[in-house]
């Protein structure tokens, strides 16, 4: 018995549905076109079932933040949504003023309407609770128009912000489809990992990554933690070493100094079970050079693991049954820091272990190398899927639990 409502619940013949979905996409600085459409891919599913079913879609998104150079309407993703449905999907520059109104209503059995950016609304983002949000225009304008609200947002589960849980106070809610295998699947990993179950962390980030690495440690939810990338760095920079100059600006210009004493006492405390590199690559006259822990500081900048540490972890990797990939292993963009993104994620997808993969660009590594269809599973989300996998209650998740059987009668 699902805490939430599905689609299974409701009857969507010629019913309007308001689906909220996580379109904020990774945009090309120049020409504002859409570099991937993952995340429009993974609400198909979806969008599909609504109108086979004879519902009408209205669609709510947001891309971007307020004065971010990403911050555009929605013609593109609608476009975009357009093509992959084969269908048409319109647009109109309009939320929940009487131009959105008027196209809601014009709407017929199977119809997808984009509405524009939730976020040029000034209070989508503020914080409230659910009921508080829903005495604002957005909620009441659009619940006056619709039957049935449908949260597919998992990537931004985490916010509590209007157009995500406003609804579940005036419409009968349900959890789509993307949204609720994201659930089923990582609350499996969370709950019940198959052991051995080991984490591995890399990327360009490494603040947030420590509260994770010790929450999934504390809860046992990893058995061991494998780290690269600037996660690495800065474990191995509270152990003392010099990185060199280069290494250790970069390490300063994503956290704070005051984090390496809360990351050396995370470190002495889960000594055996977190694992560092032995040895990185770096670049000479544009050529892949290898160096040892011991050939530390360099002047150059640490942009990949080396061979010795890529065998050390796939001898690790290969007895476990779960494995959670969150980070590249190096600047896996450019050709000659690829090398250890490539061994450790090939050797992953091809091991008989349940494997997840998460945050934009570990997904892109993935995408990059051809391995989208041999792992586990691909979670859509990046800040709601680390709070996920802390054990966090996202707000997101919370209202549509708080929202099962409210309504259910008047709708079915
Ligand atoms: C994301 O891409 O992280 C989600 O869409 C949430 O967006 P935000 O981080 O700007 O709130
Ligand atoms: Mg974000």
């Amino acid at each position: 018995m699902r805490e939430y409502n599905t689609l299974d619940d409701f009857e969507m013949e010629g019913k309007t549905i308001i689906l909220r979905v996580d379109f904020n996409m990774p945009l090309d600085k120049k020409t504002l076109e859409i570099l991937d459409t993952t995340r429009i891919e993974r609400v198909l599913p979806t969008i599909k079932e609504i109108t086979e079913n004879n519902g009408k879609t209205v669609i709510l998104a947001h891309q971007g933040r307020k004065g971010s150079w990403d911050f555009i309407n929605l013609e593109k993703h609608a476009k975009a949504l357009e093509k992959l449905m084969n269908k048409e999907v319109k647009f109109v520059e309009d939320i929940c003023g009487e131009k959105a109104i008027n196209a809601i209503k014009n709407m017929k059995k199977g119809d997808i309407l984009i509405l524009d950016n939730v976020r040029k609304l000034d209070y989508e983002t503020e914080k409230k609770t659910a009921e508080e949000h829903s005495k604002t225009d957005l909620i009441k304008n659009l619940s006056s128009v619709a039957d049935i609200f449908v949260n597919d947002a998992f990537a931004a589960a985490h916010r509590a912000q209007c157009s995500l849980i406003g609804f579940t106070k005036t419409l009968p809610s349900a959890a789509g489809r993307l949204m609720e295998k994201e659930i089923t699947t990582l609350k499996k990993i969370l709950e019940k990992p198959e052991k051995p179950s080991i984490f591995m962390f890399g990327g360009a980030k490494f603040s947030d990554v420590i509260v994770t690495i010790e929450r999934v440690l504390r809860n046992k939810t990893a058995d061991k933690i494998l780290l690269t990338g600037l996660p690495a760095n800065a474990f191995l920079k509270s152990e003392d070493y010099k990185l060199g100059d280069k290494n250790e600006e970069t390490l300063l210009k994503e956290g704070k100094e005051e984090q390496f004493s809360e990351i050396k006492k995370l470190d002495e405390e889960y000594n055996d079970e977190i694992y560092l590199p032995i040895d990185f690559a770096i670049s000479e006259n544009n050529k892949r050079k290898e160096i040892s822990l011991d050939d530390l500081p360099t002047d150059k900048n640490m942009f990949d693991i080396g061979t010795n540490t890529i065998n050390k972890f796939k001898e690790i990797l290969k007895n476990a049954k779960t494995i959670f990939l969150s980070g590249p292993c190096g600047v896996f963009e450019e050709e000659i820091f690829i090398k250890g993104t490539k061994e450790i994620f090939t050797f992953v997808s091809e091991l008989d272990a349940f494997s997840i993969v998460g945050g934009g660009h570990t997904v892109a590594a993935v995408k990059k190398l051809g391995l989208e269809n041999k792992m586990s599973h691909i979670s859509t989300g990046g800040g709601s899927l680390e709070k996920f996998m802390m054990g966090e209650k996202l707000p997101v998740i919370e209202a549509l639990k708080e929202a099962k059987n409210k309504h259910l009668k008047e709708a079915v």
